[in-house]
């Protein structure tokens, strides 16, 4: 079950009955999730209760979980990221991992046999595809390679056209640790297993993006997508985005500190003669001769984490008023207590609860992300 709250359950409770059918009518893919960010409160907790921890990290897990219990509040996007060392701590062993992902599965693709408390909708499944990513972590009781391998033979369970992974790389690692992740993913890749694509996520203050461009260069010429966060706080320089942008993703998440100056030169005027996206790429990110990564639009997540203040002024308003793709996501079920339903619904509420947008335009923005899916137009895997 559900456990939503904020902007977004706003938005969803202000909805008719017909609208939330209409939303839940259509084909949506869920691009920008986070594995251990999108564990359902339920799952968390009968975690918490049933694992054996290590006695200097209960004190710490048991005051993360009760915090998501009660729901977050955030002053600031820098308190976000220290969550996840209590989660990590719960997802270390192969089991566990494997429990969580297939619950998280589960919360997008089966119908819920319960809508969440207070809402009166039929239960229908969140998503007719998710793109899941996770960043690979060696611990004690299993490799980088048992990581994925073990939230690969859950994701493997759906078909091909209902569920992928992409492999993270987190702004803190190593350029060891980037090359050990980015070689598995290739390798895994090549052996049939369904890696679709490389994420580059983790704090924006954090880590030097110079450290990674080789490795990401690799994974996209190996066929992989590229999706990159990016402009995600206003710490992130013009320089460092233009950098990122020069990689050429295929997908940008957040986006939200590039100014619309910026905007309209790196969208309009990119695509040199000779720095043309690799074929495996170029149908996501090209749009009549124009390089359009698509956006990947979590407004809880932005709003929750401070970085946006009202969805009045979110940067959604830019790509949709300058027809530029975009795709919405949930970015972190967990902290944000949100759900791709209620993060649509924010799309069709009436302002001040939503955007107000017409059931043409929802329905247009929910094909623009199922187009932006990293399985198009690419060699069919596993
Ligand atoms: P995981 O990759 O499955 O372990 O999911 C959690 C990780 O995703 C966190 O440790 C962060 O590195 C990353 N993450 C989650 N949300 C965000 C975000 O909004 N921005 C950047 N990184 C994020
Ligand atoms: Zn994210």
């Amino acid at each position: 079950m559900a456990t939503i709250s904020g902007p977004s359950a706003a938005a969803l409770h202000s909805l008719s009955p017909s609208d939330v059918d209409f939303l839940q009518s259509l084909p949506k893919a869920e691009l920008h999730a986070h594995l251990n960010g999108c564990i359902p409160l339920q799952t968390l907790t009968d975690l918490t209760e049933h694992l054996t921890l290590p006695a200097d990290t209960t004190d710490e897990i048991a005051a993360t979980v009760a915090r998501l219990k009660s729901g977050l509040t955030l002053n600031d996007v820098s308190e976000f990221f220290p969550l996840f060392s209590a989660i990590y701590a719960i997802t270390s062993t192969p089991s566990a991992l494997g429990r969580v992902t297939r619950d998280v599965l589960d919360s997008f693709l089966k119908a819920e046999s319960n809508p969440p408390p207070g809402f009166a909708y039929t239960p229908a499944p969140e998503c007719s595809y998710l793109e899941l990513r996770t960043t690979p972590r060696a611990t004690a009781q299993m490799s980088r390679y048992t990581y994925l391998t073990t939230v690969l033979d859950e994701i493997e369970k759906f078909s091909a056209d209902q569920a992928a992974l992409i492999v993270s790389i987190d702004r803190r690692m190593s350029d060891a640790d980037a090359r050990e992740c980015v070689d598995l993913a290739i390798a895994l890749r090549a052996a049939g297993r369904r890696v679709v694509g490389l994420d580059l996520c983790g704090d924006p203050g954090k880590g030097d993006i110079a450290t990674f461009e080789k490795h990401f260069k690799r994974g996209k010429d190996a066929g992989l997508g590229l999706t990159l966060h990016i402009a995600e706080v206003c710490g992130n320089t013009t320089a460092e985005s233009l950098a990122l942008l020069d990689w050429r993703p295929d997908r940008l998440g957040h986006a939200t500190f590039l100014s619309d100056e910026h905007k309209a030169l790196f969208f309009a005027d990119l695509l040199q003669p000779g720095s043309v996206p690799s074929p495996a790429t170029e149908s996501n990110s090209r749009r009549n001769g124009a390089y359009k990564p698509c956006i990947e639009i979590c407004l809880s997540s932005n709003l929750l984490s401070r970085t946006v203040q009202s969805l009045e002024s979110h940067h959604i308003q830019y790509y949709l008023a300058n027809d530029h793709p975009i795709s919405i996501c949930t970015d972190d079920t967990l902290p944000f207590r949100t759900t791709l339903l209620a993060e649509y619904a924010q799309l069709l509420a009436k302002p001040p609860l939503g955007l107000g947008l017409g059931r043409e335009q929802v329905k247009r923005i929910a094909a623009m992300g199922m187009e932006a899916r990293f399985v198009q137009g690419r060699v069919e895997v596993k």
